[in-house]
């Protein structure tokens, strides 16, 4: 997988390969990523040219063809001579601001790297290599990790500073990855929206300049997505060729792509510089997170499976890896903050006949949370709404044959609170300037490990006094006014990140204390919907849009990366409390089940009808779970193209079961008729289509299924498939 010779470090995965060459003066320069090829030195590719304005190193002497802005570059630097997108910039004592990297040596290691503190696809299988790269003048070295997941076709970075020298430096910005391109013709995908509108593609060619999307908003963010897709501009779900960056990581990130001068492109991921400034005193090192980069010569779908697989099986941990997740029932939508225990009672009892395993108690059960203005931080349970506590009602719901799961925020305070008017330097606040409130609710400096261990202290003591399942872990603000009242002014650089830190040190600590607990993220839905947060809670409430025609969106554009068994999706009551549209409860089911499964609605309003379709729903879906969550993933439309219908297929990985979705948009008079061609089945087998007929797999995928014609608004239609 890695082979190393004389400067050349090739690494291979099944269908990639991934090269690069400490060339001359020791630059290591990029010579290769992209499909399998059979080894050799690549570097025949890179052109030695003299070009206007661009300078060369003091080694190269009078050798004008050597230049750094040239050439494509492993990791870049800045201010010695290459003017595209940098990796590192390190600010000297004297003030200076520019890094300066040679080859030094190289380390092969047989598993997948660890990163202290840091989420990590993991190994034991794999291999790294490390190669060490050192900016002599600043006495820094820079330690470029590589992983490799042969299998899986997933190659990780990661980088680690060490400051090796006599003098502290600082350390402004420090790239998770750089990727240089000899082309320029290509496509940017980028995942963007808003709340309630997460991760809609945007698609476009590459011009001049940069395109940069990003978050300073001290979380991965609503806005835009640690996840970008560069692809050949005719690039499709089944052709083409496409690369895909993930960085794994929950807070303030750039990805920026540069089409330059010479028509060469670079991508460069990481923690966005904005913001950040990391001290470095000498013997210290510093380590930015991982990403995760991925090729597929054959389009998207191939590229999503590779991510899906990957994820599934590599970041997400023990025990919930491959572990069937829980049909819930979460009482949110249904009663907001206004609820006592008869009232959740009232909703779990009419829940637990219809085969819904796990009762979800939402936001307010603590403090004095009667609206959202009091309350968090106050982590201990509201005898007035749930008398007795936990132990009186969680044994309640557990009698019924549920499991019990609960709502915290950890992150906030509410000034009316007392965590605030006990300690109202916890929270983060800049002296001399005005507070900034978001939801009513400042956030706590989870930099701090003594304001960190209160909140779990507290947390902790409510989560060992009853048997509880499932943890929702929200986060419900943007960050501002970010100041650490425990640092000192140079070092206040390093507080976003801090923050980061802090929020997945008391995630694992919840996982090591509570490894049965099965953790959602959310953050007010989809903020925080990343590849980080993932190795620490295996599935994240998608998106606080629970309209089921929305969610068609976020669900399509989130899978690109993402797997199914990732997205937290539910069932709601119409109409809809985000759109005010009315979809039947099929359709609201067929879409939830593209997802982690449940209902957010009080089932006592259910009628007898609804009651029979919602129990044929959770027994369908948890028949089926392995196959939806486990299985292939295709994207057989796009709703974005406002389509006439939105359908996508879960395949098993022995191609004998599939599950085919559709779901019509609004319905016109004398409709078209519409064949819909099926994906990734065996063309030899035969399959029964929801129990009947007898279809071999290549009728199904070039001539097609016949869809019926739409009756009705919003229709949808499954098809089980089976191989007989
Ligand atoms: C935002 C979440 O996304 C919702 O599901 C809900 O938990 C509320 N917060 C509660 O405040």
């Amino acid at each position: 997988m890695i082979l190393c010779e004389k400067g050349l470090f090739t690494l291979h995965t099944k269908n990639t390969t991934y090269q690069m060459k400490a060339g001359d003066y020791g630059v290591l320069l990029h010579t290769y990523y992209g499909p399998r090829v059979s080894g050799g030195d690549l570097s025949y590719l890179i052109r030695y040219t003299d070009r206007s304005f661009a300078p060369n190193p003091e080694e190269a002497g009078e050798n004008r063809l050597f230049s750094l802005d040239v050439m494509p570059q492993e990791y870049s630097t800045c201010g010695m001579g290459d003017y595209r997108l940098p990796s590192l910039e390190l600010e000297l004592p004297n003030g200076s601001r520019s890094a300066d990297l040679r080859y030094r040596d190289f380390r092969v290691e047989k598993c997948k790297y660890a990163l202290e503190g840091l989420p990590a696809f993991q190994g034991p299988e794999g291999e790294t290599l490390v190669i060490v790269l050192e900016d002599a003048a600043a006495g820094v070295d820079v330690e470029l990790y590589y992983g490799v997941l042969e299998d899986y076709d997933i190659i990780t970075r990661a980088v680690r500073l060490v400051n090796r020298g006599e003098n502290p430096v600082k350390v402004r910005r420090a790239a998770s990855l750089c990727l240089d391109f000899r082309r320029g013709n290509l496509d940017l995908i980028t995942f963007d929206g808003k709340h309630v509108l997460e991760r809609c593609p945007n698609r476009a060619p590459l011009v001049p300049g940069i395109r940069s999307a990003g978050s300073v908003r001290g979380t991965s963010s609503h806005q835009h997505n640690p996840f970008v897709i560069l692809c050949d501009h005719d690039a499709g779900e089944d052709h083409g060729l496409c690369y895909g960056a993930a960085l794994l990581y929950s807070g303030n990130f750039e990805a920026a792509v540069e089409r330059a001068q010479f028509d060469d492109t670079r991508l460069v991921m990481g923690i966005h510089p904005c913001h950040f400034c990391w001290p470095l005193a000498p013997g210290e090192s510093f380590t930015a997170p991982e990403a995760a980069l991925c090729c597929s010569k054959d389009g998207f779908t191939t590229l999503s499976h590779r991510f899906h697989r990957a994820i599934r099986e590599r970041l997400i941990r023990d025990p919930w890896a491959g572990r069937p997740r829980p049909v819930l029932i979460n009482n949110w939508e249904a009663t907001e903050f206004s609820f006592d225990a008869e009232r959740l009672m009232q909703i779990a009892e009419s829940a637990a006949p219809m085969g819904i395993g796990l009762f979800v108690m939402d936001d307010g059960w603590f403090g004095a949370r009667d609206t959202d203005e009091a309350g968090l931080g106050d982590w201990t349970v509201n005898e007035r709404k749930l008398p007795g506590g936990l132990e009186a009602l969680v044994p309640r719901i557990k009698a019924l044959g549920m499991d019990f799961g609960i709502w915290i925020e950890p992150e906030m305070v509410n000034e009316d609170s007392r965590l605030y008017r006990d300690h109202p330097d916890w929270a983060f606040q800049i002296p001399g300037r005005p507070k900034v409130r978001g939801r009513q609710q400042l956030v706590l400096d989870f930099s701090r490990k003594d304001v960190r261990d209160s909140v779990y202290g507290a947390l902790k003591r409510t989560l060992s006094s009853a048997e509880i399942s499932y943890v929702k872990w929200d986060m419900n603000r943007s960050l501002a006014t970010v100041w650490s009242a425990a640092l000192p002014p140079e070092r206040q650089g390093e507080v976003y990140h801090r923050y980061v830190l802090g929020v997945y040190d008391m995630l694992e600590q919840m996982r090591r204390d509570f490894p049965g607990i099965l953790i959602e993220g959310c953050s007010g839905g989809g903020g925080r919907f990343d590849a980080g947060m993932l190795y620490y809670t295996p599935q994240i409430w998608c998106s606080d849009n629970t309209d089921a025609i929305d969610r068609l969106h976020i669900q399509y554009g989130t899978s690109f990366c993402y797997p199914v068994s990732t997205m937290g999706a539910h069932v709601s009551a119409v109409p809809n409390a985000q759109t005010g549209r009315s979809v039947s409860i099929e359709t609201r089911g067929v879409v939830a089940m593209n997802g982690t499964f449940g209902y957010e609605m009080d089932l006592s309003w259910a009628t007898g009808e609804e009651q029979e379709i919602i129990r044929r729903q959770t027994a369908f879906f948890t028949e089926h779970r392995g196959l939806i969550h486990q299985g292939d993933y295709y994207r057989l439309s796009d709703p974005f193209q406002n389509g006439p219908y939105t359908a996508w297929e879960q395949v098993s990985p022995d191609k004998r079961e599939a599950l085919v979705s559709v779901v019509y948009g609004t319905a016109h008079g004398a409709p078209p008729f519409l064949d819909l061609k099926l994906k990734g089945l065996d063309p030899a087998l035969r399959y029964q289509v929801n129990g009947e007929g007898s279809y071999p797999g290549d009728m199904l995928m070039e001539a097609g299924w016949p869809l019926p014609m739409a009756w009705d608004d919003y229709q949808s239609f499954q098809y089980y498939l089976s191989a007989i």
